[in-house]
């Protein structure tokens, strides 16, 4: 088994990590703070080529594979998680489904806009009464012939209000329950597509996330992406993939955080001597260490299984849970290790306690992976250690 990035790993990373230390950086706290939307760093997010990293290069992409993208997503995320789950959702949740699924003709139309960040993409599954209970989706698509008739309301979406391109998910027929749900590229220009107010959250606070309404909204037949009947599955595997990158992103603010614990325990000195020579703070230190050195083993293995073809439901679901549970855990430390000073804005680190909150919360709660685990172990199909 070697564990060595690959020469693209390595450039990705440093590339990921420039732009957040020396970009991203110098306006976090100001942006978390006034909840502004960071529009011209994803513009170059574009320029750089996050925002289309892992779709082909006929459609403008980087073509990189999913463990860049993890690596990618991971630096970000040590300084900005508004800006990772930007990049995040527009490309595992709208770029990666669109290119598989969709028609050609909509792929040329859509993806060299979203491949460059001159359009942002977003997922619309979530429902006001439907959350965790995907297959309970209120939202309809009436089949009128030539076009799918729209209506609907969709919560809590990641760039609700920015996004110029939305995957939506929708009932067509409901007799046929989640066999009759159907998944749309639904351009935001059209008439009838509207959004509700930009939520005031607790963290990811410059990212955009919002309600998007749909009243009767004509979809042509060319925007259903995949068969007729497929758009539950189309959901599940798109979260497969999604759940990779929050696990990334889990991944990236608890090695933030202890970087941060790292330098300040270095730094501050009780009792005769720096803090990280008392045990206390030492033990803490090691124990951060070690669950992120676990988090990312499980975070680029579920990549690695993606981008050799095989299957990786399980192991993203695994990804996400623990790296976001290590995530949490991190951060409350990393405050703790700052005594006063973690409590402040200031010093980052209580804003990455905030922002990490949410990776146990999106695209499927700590709870809904605990499910999709124990059902694939229960079924002995999917989790065979180490295939
Ligand atoms: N890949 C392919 N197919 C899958 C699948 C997967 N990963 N998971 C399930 N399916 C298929 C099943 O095989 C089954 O197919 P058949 O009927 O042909 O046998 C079908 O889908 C139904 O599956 P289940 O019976 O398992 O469905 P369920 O309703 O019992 O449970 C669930 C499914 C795991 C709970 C699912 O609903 C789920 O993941 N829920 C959480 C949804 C979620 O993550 N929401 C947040 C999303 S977006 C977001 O956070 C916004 C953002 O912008 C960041």
């Amino acid at each position: 088994m070697d564990f060595t990035l690959t020469e693209e790993h390595l450039m990705i990373r440093e590339a990921a990590r420039d732009f957040a230390q020396n970009v991203l950086k110098p306006g976090v706290i100001q942006r978390d703070t006034d909840q502004s939307h960071p529009t011209e760093f994803v513009k170059q997010m574009g320029d750089l080529g996050f925002m289309g990293l892992m779709t082909a290069e006929h459609y403008g992409g980087a073509a990189m594979d999913t463990l860049s993208y993890a690596i990618a997503i991971e630096e970000l995320s040590k300084i900005d998680n508004s800006c990772s789950v930007i990049m995040s959702a527009h490309n595992s949740l709208a770029l990666w489904g669109i290119e598989k699924f969709g028609e050609d003709a909509l792929k040329q139309e859509y993806l060299p806009k979203l491949t460059t960040g001159e359009m942002i993409g977003a997922f619309c599954l979530s429902e006001p009464e439907a959350g965790s209970d995907a297959t309970s989706q209120r939202t309809t698509a009436e089949d009128k012939g030539d076009y799918y008739l729209l209506n609907g309301t969709k919560n809590w979406i990641t760039n609700g209000k920015k996004a110029g391109a939305y995957v939506v998910i929708a009932q067509t027929n409901p007799e046929l329950k989640h066999k009759g749900i159907n998944a749309f590229l639904v351009d935001a220009t059209w008439e009838g597509v509207s959004t509700g107010v930009k939520e005031d959250k607790l963290g990811i606070r410059s990212s955009d996330t919002s309600s998007v309404m749909f009243q009767d909204v004509k979809v042509p037949k060319g925007h259903r992406l995949g068969p007729e009947g497929f758009g539950f599955k189309y959901a599940m595997k798109t979260l497969d993939g999604g759940r990779i990158g929050i696990g990334a992103q889990a991944l990236g603010m608890a090695e933030g955080a202890y970087e941060l614990a790292l330098k300040y325990s270095d730094e501050r000195r009780a009792f005769g001597k720096a803090i990280n020579n008392h045990q206390a703070i030492a033990f803490k230190l090691a124990d951060m260490a070690m669950e992120i050195e676990a988090a990312r083993m499980l975070v680029y293995r579920a990549a690695w299984l993606k981008d050799t073809g095989r299957d990786y439901a399980q192991a993203a679901a695994m990804a996400k849970l623990f790296a976001s549970e290590v995530a949490m855990k991190t951060t409350v430390e990393a405050v703790q290790v700052h005594g006063g000073y973690g409590y402040v804005k200031e010093y980052h680190v209580e804003r990455l306690m905030r922002d990490a909150k949410i990776t146990q919360i999106y695209e499927g709660t700590s709870e809904i992976q605990r499910l999709v685990i124990s059902r694939n172990i229960i079924k002995g199909e999917t989790y065979i250690p180490m295939k």
